[in-house]
């Protein structure tokens, strides 16, 4: 089949495409209404179905022979560890713990907010919730306690599960004294937490409120798969946008178990049985659909790392999983590829190890740039494939797909549309634009399954984030064009949003954060080019005219204001003060033109700025520390 009949397909009759699709799985019941759209165009998927997405990833294949496969390997070199589950054993822990949340009085529709390390609980945590028809709401562990308070005010969890520690490179993190204080900053306290004890570390409880997971367990009792409605959400996952408060992209059970199972096969190539590693975290979207629910639904081995490319022990740990476990197809995000191209230039390490059954290597979360790519597939001798997707649309936008068609890549581009996306480039009057001419990459109504179709308790958010600024359009926020052959390059975000290490984060997020401190007057965070990072967040200040504040001072004092307030991986690494930030007559700071002159590109400047003589001002200080020429 080639791509392009696939895709056709999927454009001219996407209910008889999407039908097909949804008979590969397991439904109580088979869904009549397949799509149907609202006034402003957006799509529902399988409403009517009745399913459990847990039963289809797990009980399913126990009952059609599969129990004894591996269904998780847990491989952490952190911790000089390693376990696995076959398909009975995690469908039995999940059943069970399902049962432990029940007896906490979780029902179907009740969320529950997941704070954990990369360790086998916190998929047998997404699983038994999902199980129990509840909804989980997954909040990466990098996440500073205001992050995770603004999350549980927003989800409102009638239970929180979590781990005592998370191991980084360098230190434990203790998550329990964060989970402490998010609490306690927070107006909505959940009835219940509990609490994975690990042997690193053990976590100081709550009389009362929490729970310790192990001999909870120990006392529960498996539970059956609580039927859903294929609109009934599965999860909450939170993510940044342009405002300081992040936005809860719901993801609903029936599109997304079809949209991942059929990507599994038509992007990825891999069948029941193979091994699939996805090296990022359950906490990002990533980790949702392609360390727990993908490779499940379609009965493969997952592998959950607890460790990063390099350092642990060294840049040959990918190599090193992908050979001791057979891995298929292996994806990451370019950060790490940099990572371990920077320690092993000549990838003696990767010649180290038997990669025979490597086929493929896809990449995902930023850019991937030239350089990193030609490396990469040079080095591995295995094609390297670019796909572009976001949290919203929970797979890929655009993708080389593997099981359909594999075409020619073209570095830079994440190739062409999936199936079922219909991508067009716009301009701010929504104006279609030639092959060849930037503009806002924006999505025709109504998006595939799995996409996302509100925003957790703000509807009025959904719209105005996504469906205003081109009406019958999802605007993804991203800027790019499309080529004479159809292949889409993703550019980079046209929005306050910045991407640190494969992370999404709001300037304007920081701003706030930085805008708290005493001496500051007023500040911009724009996006500094980092060779390893993609992107770091640096901040232009403005100080207090009575400030006395040295600028290496200030910094340090605003690196742990960051630290505090959104997490660690924010990578805050540079402060700039300056005497006045260029604004426009409405007094809209022009952040785009410092980014550009920050990153030594082409700039504009308006006229009436111009004569203000701040951009040279900017431009000398930024010059005496050498971050311009
Ligand atoms: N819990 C707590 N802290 C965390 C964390 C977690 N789950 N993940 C990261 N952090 C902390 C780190 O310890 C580090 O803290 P430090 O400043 O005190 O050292 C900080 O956040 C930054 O972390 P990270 O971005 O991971 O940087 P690093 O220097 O530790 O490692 C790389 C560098 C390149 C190895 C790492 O960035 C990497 O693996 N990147 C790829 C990430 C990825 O896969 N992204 C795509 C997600 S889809
Ligand atoms: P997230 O929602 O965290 O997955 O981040 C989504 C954003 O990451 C996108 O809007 C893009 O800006 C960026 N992104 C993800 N994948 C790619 C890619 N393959 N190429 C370019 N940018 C990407």
């Amino acid at each position: 089949m080639s791509y392009q009949t696939e895709y056709d397909r999927s454009m001219q009759d996407p209910e008889g495409f999407w039908r097909k699709q949804a008979e590969a799985l397991a439904w109580f019941k088979f869904p009549q209404q397949i799509l149907t759209s609202d006034a402003a165009g957006l799509g529902y998927w399988f409403s009517d179905g009745e399913m459990n997405t847990a039963y289809m990833a797990l009980d399913h294949h126990v009952n059609n022979g599969r129990g004894d496969q591996l269904a998780l390997i847990f491989d952490s070199p952190v911790t000089q560890t390693k376990s696995t589950h076959t398909y009975s054993e995690l469908t039995d822990v999940v059943a069970r713990t399902a049962g432990m949340l029940a007896g906490l009085g979780v029902v179907k529709g009740d969320r529950v907010i997941i704070y954990m390390p990369m360790i086998p609980e916190a998929v047998i945590a997404m699983l038994a919730v999902a199980r129990l028809g509840a909804i989980h709401s997954v909040v990466f562990g990098g996440f500073a306690p205001p992050e995770l308070a603004l999350r549980i005010d927003d989800a409102t969890p009638k239970v929180i599960l979590s781990a005592s520690c998370g191991i980084e490179i360098k230190r434990t993190v203790e998550y329990k004294p964060l989970l402490d204080r998010a609490i306690d900053l927070a107006t909505h306290k959940p009835q219940s937490c509990v609490i994975y004890q690990r042997t690193q570390c053990t976590a100081t409880m709550i009389a009362g409120r929490d729970h310790d997971w192990t001999s909870q367990l120990a006392k529960a009792s498996p539970v059956g798969c609580t039927p859903v409605k294929g609109c009934d959400p599965l999860y909450i996952l939170y993510t940044s946008g342009t405002t300081g408060k992040p936005k809860g992209v719901v993801r609903e059970n029936g599109g997304h178990a079809v949209a991942l199972k059929y990507s599994m096969k038509a992007i990825y190539n891999v069948e029941a049985g193979d091994v699939f590693w996805a090296s990022s975290d359950v906490g990002w979207v990533v980790g949702h659909s392609y360390i727990v629910y993908g490779p499940l639904l379609q009965g493969c081995t997952t592998v959950v790392y607890e460790g990063k490319p390099i350092m642990t022990p060294d840049a040959g740990a990918f190599w090193r999983v992908c050979s001791e476990y057979g891995v298929k197809a292996l994806f990451s995000a370019p950060t790490a590829f940099r990572a371990v191209k920077k320690e092993d230039p000549q990838a003696l390490l990767i010649k180290q190890y038997d990669l025979s059954k490597l086929d493929t290597i896809f990449s995902a979360g930023e850019r991937l740039d030239t350089p990193t790519e030609a490396w990469l597939s040079e080095m591995s001798g295995k094609p390297v494939i670019d796909h572009w997707w976001q949290t919203e649309t929970g797979w890929a936008i655009t993708a080389n797909l593997q099981g359909i068609e594999s075409l020619p890549v073209k570095p830079g581009s994440s190739t062409k549309p999936v199936p079922g996306f219909n991508v067009q480039i716009l301009d701010e009057h929504g104006e279609q634009q030639p092959a060849g001419r930037q503009g806002y990459i924006a999505l025709k109504l109504p998006l595939p399954p799995a996409c996302l179709n509100r925003v957790w308790g703000d509807d009025d958010k959904f719209r105005e984030s996504y469906l205003t600024f081109l009406p019958g359009y999802y605007t993804s926020g991203d800027g790019g064009y499309v080529d004479q052959d159809g292949y889409v390059f993703v550019m980079g975000r046209v929005d306050d949003v910045i991407n640190v290490a494969g992370h999404r984060l709001s300037t304007g997020e920081i701003e706030e954060v930085i805008a708290t401190h005493p001496d500051v007057a007023e500040c911009a965070v724009i996006a500094r080019d980092d060779e390893l990072k993609g992107q770091t967040p640096m901040g232009l200040v403005v100080l207090k005219s009575a400030a006395t504040i040295d600028e290496a001072n200030l910094h340090r004092q605003l690196v742990s204001l960051i630290r505090d307030n959104i997490g660690p991986i924010t990578c805050y690494k540079d402060t700039v003060v300056l005497a006045r930030l260029p604004k426009t007559r409405s007094g809209k700071t022009l952040r785009k033109t410092l980014c550009n002159i920050v990153n030594g590109r082409e700039y504009t400047v308006p006229s009436t700025i111009d004569d203000t003589g701040v951009i040279p001002e900017i431009i000398a200080v930024l010059r005496s520390k050498k971050i311009v020429a």
